[in-house]
């Protein structure tokens, strides 16, 4: 099947019902987006889906036939980071890392959505799981690349 993802026409020779995470990171080898629970609890497999935040690991890769799929690998660049990539690095959020790419998803459909988030529109949207505790740190990231706190030192 054809899908369009990070705004390419994509091949998959796969099952209709294979969950998009599967075939991002094992048909695709699109290993940015993270296996964490495989039961849509921990948001660390969280992509985009016409904009949307989405737990693609429940998700049948035959339901976004012809939707936007936007992955971490086509957040930013290294040429032009995303306002939240840069905010994530000025604010030291990552720990081991392995939650951040479904945190930034998470964070880049809720500002898309909503562009100054107050603290509920942080905790509603971003119900992510990181064992490492990054919480505070992401809340003060999407609050500074949204603008609406004081700039820290980098
Ligand atoms: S791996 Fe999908 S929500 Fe945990
Ligand atoms: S940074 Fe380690 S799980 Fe979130």
């Amino acid at each position: 099947m054809e899908l369009q993802i990070n705004d390419q026409a994509v091949q998959a020779d796969v099952d209709a019902g294979m969950p998009l995470l599967w075939v991002l990171r094992d048909v695709l080898n699109m290993t940015g987006t993270k296996f964490g629970c495989g039961v849509a609890a921990c948001g660390a497999c969280t992509v985009r889906v016409d904009g949307q935040a989405v737990r693609s690991c429940v998700v049948p890769v035959s339901a976004v036939q012809g939707k936007r799929i936007q992955t971490i690998e086509a957040l930013g660049t290294l040429e032009k980071p995303h306002a939240l990539q840069l905010a994530w690095i000025a604010e030291q959020v990552p720990q081991c890392g392995y939650c951040q790419s479904g945190m930034l998803m998470a964070a880049a459909a809720l500002l898309e959505k909503t562009p100054r988030p107050t603290d509920a529109d942080i905790d509603e949207a971003m119900t992510n799981i990181c064992r490492c505790g990054t919480y505070q740190r992401v809340r003060l990231a999407i609050k500074r690349a949204a603008g609406t706190t004081r700039k820290t030192k980098a």
